[in-house]
Parts: C-alpha cells; structure tokens; sequence
C-alpha cells in the first residue's frame, strides 16, 4: 500500500520550497499519495484556526508530515498559538534532529569536512513552560524538568541513529558511529546529572557505537573550530535548541538546512528557516532545505518499510542527498548563494541530476 504523506506549506517561501520537495518525490515514483493541509497565519486569518482539527486528524492519520513554515505574528493575538509548536506537542515529536553537511571544495585552507546530527530533546527541559515571579516581580524562576523516560528514549533515539549513519557510510573501513553526550553536570549536578547517566546507561546496549561527553560550552566552541571531530550530539533541549544553530553555520546557511521531528508513532519534516516574507512571491527561495527534508522523510518511511521496499526507498533518498550536493556545488544557484537561479530552475536541476543517478 502507499505511503500517505500530509502536505502542510504553510505562509510565504513555504508555499514555494514545499511543492518543489514535493516534486522531487513524485518524481522517484515510490508509491506515496500526498494529501494537502491548510495551517499558520493566512489560515488563521481566514478561518480564525491557526490549525485546524482537520490538519490535525490528517496529520494523525498520515504516515509523515512534509511541513513548509509559518509567519507567527511577534505581537500577541487573541487565539492565536504557533500551529507548528502545537504539532510538535499534539503529535508527541519528543525529538529534533538537525543534520549538518558541508564538503566544500579542496584547497580552501578553511574547508572543513562536517558532517553530524544534532539530537535535541524537544519537550522538557527548560522549556517545560514552568515559569514564574516572585517577589512582586522582582524575581523569576524557570523550573528545569528532565525525566528518565525523556532522557532515555531521545537517547536511544541518538544511537540508533549513529548506526543507521555508520551503516549508510558503507565502507568497511568506515569509523565507528559515535555519540556525545553534552550536558553541564559539572554545575547542573541533579538535572544534567540524571540525563547524563541514563544517557550513559543507553550507550551500554549499543557496544558497537563510541560514546564520549562533553560540557555544552566546550562543545559550542568545538563546533565552531572543529566540527569535524563530531557524528552524533544528543542533549536537552534548551542546549540543543542552541547548538542546532551554531551547526547551522556549517552546511551552507539557512537556504540548505532541513530538519526532522520523530516521535514514537509520528513524524514531521521541515526545513529550518521560516516564511521569509522579505522573498516570499519572487519564486527566488531556495528549496535545497525543503528538498533535504524530501531525503530524510524517505530515510523514516524506509525504516518502518519492509526490508525489499526499504532499499529502495533509502536509494532514492540516497540519490536526493547526492543531487543537493551536486546543485549546491556546481548550480543553478537561487540569489542567496549567490546565483540568480530561480526556485524551479534549481528544482529542476535536482531532479535531471537524480534521475542520472
Ligand atoms: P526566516 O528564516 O524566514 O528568514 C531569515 C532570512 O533568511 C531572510 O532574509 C530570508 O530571506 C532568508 N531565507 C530563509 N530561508 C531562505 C531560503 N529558503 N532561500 C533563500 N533565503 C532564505 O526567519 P525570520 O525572518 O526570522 O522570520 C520570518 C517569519 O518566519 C516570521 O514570521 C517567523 O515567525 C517565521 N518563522 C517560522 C519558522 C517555522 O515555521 N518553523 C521558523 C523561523 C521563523
Ligand atoms: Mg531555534
């Protein structure tokens, strides 16, 4: 049977970037049917639903969620809650996973060759939303929630996904999948001490994959100086919401950088950046990071596929991967890297480069 695949674009560059994901998988000729859902501002302001219940029991029911982005208004609305923090939470998506790629050409003395994931924990943490004052305002308080079922499942998430990587790299000489595990424990002695040890504990069942830990500072300037020495990060999600963009810095920017949202029973894909109404309607977006989540989507469908349809499915997201690499080296390039491609002409390239393949 075919795998459903709910299409949300969203406001802005959404509407652009996602039908060109879209594009690039009708293009495989998997047997994925897609169904389109309305969510964000444009919908809110003419249904007065930033997500519908009817988006939400299609996003349910769906195999994945192909997500484009949402303009939140950065002033209060009456009614209005960000649609995509709702999926997140509606949907249990307990894990963000930003992965991050960069080969650029030999020669250059700065050229360094990244290429890791961040595993962010995506629904305690600080951002567990228990906040208050004190004092009459003069002070306030965050509370830091982390919990061993928490730590342990975004854990597991991270090892599983270090050897599915090390199994993609092929070549039996190929290094070990590796995992850090990064935390303030030194300080954070009972919060990041518990996500510490039960990470610790996870990395026990998974003998095949390195596990080291790292203080979150120290590992911020790592991955500004070094960021080849990682594979895998997984952390809370406040220390991941961080580091996710200090990866970003590598990978091209914004315009490449897509995003994956797991959780036990649901998923959802989105590139990184927003609606950027400062291009939306020039047709001048770049879909690299929309046609990036198109990749990873497949990766999840493949791993809940039978083995013979599995192989396949992650061939293709093989050839999806390849050919970004391949457009974003040698174009058509959209204005922000530096091109004056359109969306569709690089679009396009993508997919005659995959079909080569
Ligand atoms: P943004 O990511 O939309 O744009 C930042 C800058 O990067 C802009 O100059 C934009 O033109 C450029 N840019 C982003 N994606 C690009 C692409 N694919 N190709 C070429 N250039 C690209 O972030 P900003 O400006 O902070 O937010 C704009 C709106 O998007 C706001 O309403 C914000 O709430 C929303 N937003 C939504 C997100 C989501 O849906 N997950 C995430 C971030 C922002
Ligand atoms: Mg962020």
């Amino acid at each position: 049977p075919p795998f459903t695949i709910l299409v949300i674009p969203g406001d802005g560059i959404g509407r652009e970037v996602i039908p060109a994901a879209v594009a690039v998988l009708q293009a495989t000729n998997l047997p994925l049917q897609f169904v389109e859902a309305d969510a964000g501002w444009d919908c809110f302001q003419r249904c007065g639903d930033a997500l519908p219940h009817e988006t939400l029991d299609a996003a349910r029911a769906a195999d994945a969620v192909l997500f484009g982005a949402v303009a939140s208004p950065s002033y209060p609305v009456a009614g209005y809650r960000s649609p995509i923090v709702r999926l997140r939470r509606e949907l249990d998506l307990y894990a963000n996973i930003r992965p991050v790629f960069d080969d650029p050409p030999p020669g250059d003395p700065r050229a360094r060759r990244v290429d890791l994931a961040v595993v962010r924990e995506n629904t305690e943490g600080l951002y567990a939303g228990r906040e208050r004052v004190e004092d009459g305002g003069a002070t306030a308080i965050a509370e830091r929630v982390i919990t061993r079922r928490a730590s342990e499942r975004i854990a597991r998430v991270a090892f599983e996904l270090a050897r599915a990587r090390r199994a993609a790299r092929r070549a039996d000489d190929a290094p070990p999948g590796r995992v850090t595990i990064v935390h303030k424990a030194n300080v954070l002695r009972e919060t990041c001490g518990l996500f510490r040890t039960i990470a610790l504990d996870v990395a026990q069942a998974y003998p095949d994959v390195q596990a080291d830990e790292m203080l979150v500072d120290a590992c911020a300037l790592h991955l500004a100086t070094r960021p080849e020495r990682f594979d895998v990060i997984v952390t809370t999600n406040l220390f991941g919401d961080i580091l996710s963009d200090v990866a970003c810095a590598w990978g091209g920017g914004l315009g490449l950088a897509p995003s994956a949202n797991l959780g036990e029973r649901h998923a959802l894909f989105e590139p990184v950046h927003g609606a950027a109404p400062d291009i939306a309607g020039k047709g001048i977006a770049n879909p690299l990071a929309a046609i990036g989540c198109a990749a990873l989507l497949l990766d999840h469908l493949a791993s809940r596929a039978s083995p013979d349809t599995a192989s396949a499915i992650r061939a293709w997201s093989e050839r999806i991967r390849r050919a970004v690499r391949h457009v974003r080296a040698v174009g058509p390039h959209t204005p922000d890297l530096g091109g004056d491609a359109a969306t569709s002409e690089t679009t396009a390239a993508v997919i005659a480069h995959m079909l080569t393949l």
